[in-house]
């Protein structure tokens, strides 16, 4: 068995502990924001070769498990764990340094940046040309990192890992114009996937208002079509790229021969009512980007992620790239985000 760290939401420890066993993996002990995990040995690559974790924010490869004494101790501790793991190694480009400390730690921003100080500081004299190359990282984007990734649980434990798996959850930043704090929803979606709405892509937007989503897609030059019957605000209502249809989601039918863009989706309906929607979107009408953000409530969501990659009935034969995130900007929700064309 080999041991992983994974981070996550505050309050759901339980359901990432839940998601372990689409993974053959147990979890060990959990405390605020984390969880420790058994895993079948197995390359750490391997775990995700048919889907990603989607309630994790990080995971730590067969991480170090150190007592925390004080920032100097850690520092050294750092350094000569880094050091000894580079013996062999050819480090020629930047390499990620990620210092965090997640739940209860109460470790300030101030004394994060002093540890990162200490250790490059010792780094420096002991291989001064690969810690030139170290780029502190504030934030991870989606997928595999090879560096140097370190997460304090409280005061006195600290987890030390080589690599790291990132969903590249983050924070966004808010506009005042946006219409609704669902708009920092569909802004992270992007940064995730990598792409967003472009100058002259039409997007179908289910379930619109207020218009967050429909506002960041025109903001880009989109042209949306904003689905919903409920009343946009300001900075959507008036925005000339945005047309609002009032109607049921389920009801609307696209042209049969434009295949749009983008589908958006945050419609706040059951949600498996909302993925036989959006299944048949993928398989009939037809679009080439999705956003779709499914409130699980009182459903399980585990059972929602196994409905959504059953490899017979899923979505995910349907998809040429399919993520399935639990936001920063989430609640009791989900975000599916993916691509049906290579
Ligand atoms: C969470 S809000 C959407 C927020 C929006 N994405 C934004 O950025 O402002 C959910 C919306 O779904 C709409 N809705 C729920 N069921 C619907 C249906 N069957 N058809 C159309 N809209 C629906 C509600 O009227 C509500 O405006």
């Amino acid at each position: 068995m080999t041991t992983t760290f994974l981070i996550c939401a505050p309050q759901f420890e339980q359901i990432l502990a839940d998601e372990l066993a689409l993974f053959a993996m147990t979890a060990e002990q959990s405390g605020p924001d984390w969880v420790l995990a058994n895993r079948p040995s197995q390359e750490f690559n391997a775990l995700f070769s048919i889907r990603e974790f989607c309630f994790a924010r990080h995971i730590l490869d067969q991480p170090l498990e150190q007592p925390l004494a004080s920032l100097p101790a850690l520092a050294q501790t750092l350094c000569d764990f880094f050091c000894d793991s580079i013996k062999g190694e050819k480090i020629d480009g930047p390499w990620p340094l990620s210092i965090q400390a997640v739940g209860t730690a109460g470790l300030s921003k101030e004394k994060i940046q002093a540890v990162t100080e200490l250790f490059l500081a010792r780094l420096k004299k002991a291989v001064a040309r690969v810690a030139k190359l170290a780029k502190v990282a504030d934030h991870l984007p989606s997928g595999f990192h090879r560096g140097l990734f370190v997460q304090m649980i409280d005061t006195q434990k600290v987890f030390i890992s080589r690599q790291c798996w990132s969903g590249g959850q983050r924070r966004m930043q808010f506009k005042s114009e946006a219409p609704s704090r669902s708009y920092l929803k569909v802004e992270e979606a992007y940064a995730i996937l990598g792409t967003a709405p472009r100058q002259g892509e039409t997007v179908v937007d289910l379930g619109a208002a207020p218009g967050g989503w429909s506002y960041s897609a025109a903001e880009r030059g989109a042209r949306v079509t904003a689905v919903d019957n409920g009343p946009l605000k300001d900075g959507a209502r008036d925005h000339p790229l945005i047309e609002h249809l009032r109607e049921d989601a389920f009801d609307f039918k696209p042209s049969p021969k434009t295949k749009t863009d983008w589908l958006f989706c945050d419609l706040v309906e059951e949600p498996h009512h909302v993925l036989r929607m959006i299944k048949h979107w993928l398989t009939i009408l037809g679009c080439r980007y999705f956003i779709v953000n499914l409130k699980f409530g009182r459903s399980d969501p585990i059972q929602l992620l196994s409905q959504i990659y059953d490899q017979k009935t899923g979505l995910a034969s349907y998809c040429e790239s399919l993520r399935v995130r639990h936001l920063y900007h989430d609640r009791e929700e989900i975000t599916l985000m993916g691509n049906t064309e290579k």
